[in-house]
Order: C-alpha cells, then structure tokens, then sequence
C-alpha cells in the first residue's frame, strides 16, 4: 500500500469535490433566479470554499510530512496559486459577510453577490489548470 499516493488521492478527492460545488452552487443560484433556501445555498457555497482552503493547505502538508519540504514551483505556477489563494479568501469573507446581514441581500444586490462569486471560482477553477502543467 502506498499512502502516500493514498492520501494524495483522498485530498484530491475532497478538492475535486469542492471545486464541482463553488462553480455549479453560484451558476444554478443565477440560471434559476431562485432565491428559495438563498441561506442554505450560500452556507453550501461556504462549505465548498472552506474545502478547498483545507484541501490545498493539505496538500501543502502532505509534501511537508513525505518530502520534507513544499513542492518546488516557481514562475507562472506560484502566480497561478496566489490566484486561487486570493479568489478562495475573497469568496470566504464575500459569503460570511452576506450570511452576517440581519437581512439577505435581495434583488440586484443578491445577483452581484452570485456573480462575483460565479467569477471568483471559473478564475479559480481556469487557474488550478495553469498550476498544474507549470508545475
Ligand atoms: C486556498 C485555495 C487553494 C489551494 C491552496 C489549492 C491548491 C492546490 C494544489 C496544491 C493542487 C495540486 C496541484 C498539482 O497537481 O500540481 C491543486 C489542484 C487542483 N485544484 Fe486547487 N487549490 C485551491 C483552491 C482551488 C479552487 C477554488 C479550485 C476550483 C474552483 C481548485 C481546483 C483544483 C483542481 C481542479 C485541481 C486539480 C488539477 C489537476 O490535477 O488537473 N483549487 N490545488
């Protein structure tokens, strides 16, 4: 048994997972135009981002633990990285801050909040393949 391709496997799994949930959650809130269970679909989306914050550092830490250090990028790929860094963490305070407001957002004010955060994970998702084959 080799862990640590296992344990490679199960991160890439929970990220794999998250990422299907930042891009599709804010796509069907707009397509829909359904503001039914907003909460609960915005703490679905928090969920998907916390994922991928723990899942990423988890990947980190796994290359620490076998390998003694962090993998060795550089150029186009440490770019790639602090953009999906900055687009999770924008998306992070974007929803807990929308989830904090006595009252949801409604009308225009909702449909900015789905679109940035439509934007902020396609930004993520098209980087993740940058970070990929430049490192
Ligand atoms: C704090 C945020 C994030 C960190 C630290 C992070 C980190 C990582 C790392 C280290 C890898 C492995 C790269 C490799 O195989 O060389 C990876 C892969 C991947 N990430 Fe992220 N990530 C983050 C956010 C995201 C987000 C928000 C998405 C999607 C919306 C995403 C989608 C992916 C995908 C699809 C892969 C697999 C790429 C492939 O092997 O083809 N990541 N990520």
């Amino acid at each position: 048994m080799n862990w640590q391709n296992l344990v490679y496997a199960l991160t890439q799994v929970g990220h794999n997972f998250g990422a299907v949930v930042v891009v599709a959650a804010p796509l069907y809130r707009l397509i829909t135009g359904q503001p039914a269970r907003e909460r609960g679909v915005l703490w679905l989306t928090l969920s998907g981002w916390a994922v991928q914050i723990a899942s990423g550092t988890l990947f980190g830490l796994v290359s620490l633990y076998f390998y003694r250090q962090l993998p060795d990028i550089h150029g186009i790929a440490i770019v790639a990285l602090t953009v999906k860094i900055v687009c999770a963490i924008t998306a992070f305070v974007l929803i807990a801050v929308s989830l904090r407001a006595r009252d949801l957002y409604t009308g225009r004010r909702a449909t900015m909040v789905w679109q940035t955060l439509a934007v902020l994970a396609i930004v993520a998702l098209t980087a993740a393949a940058f970070l990929r084959w430049y490192s």
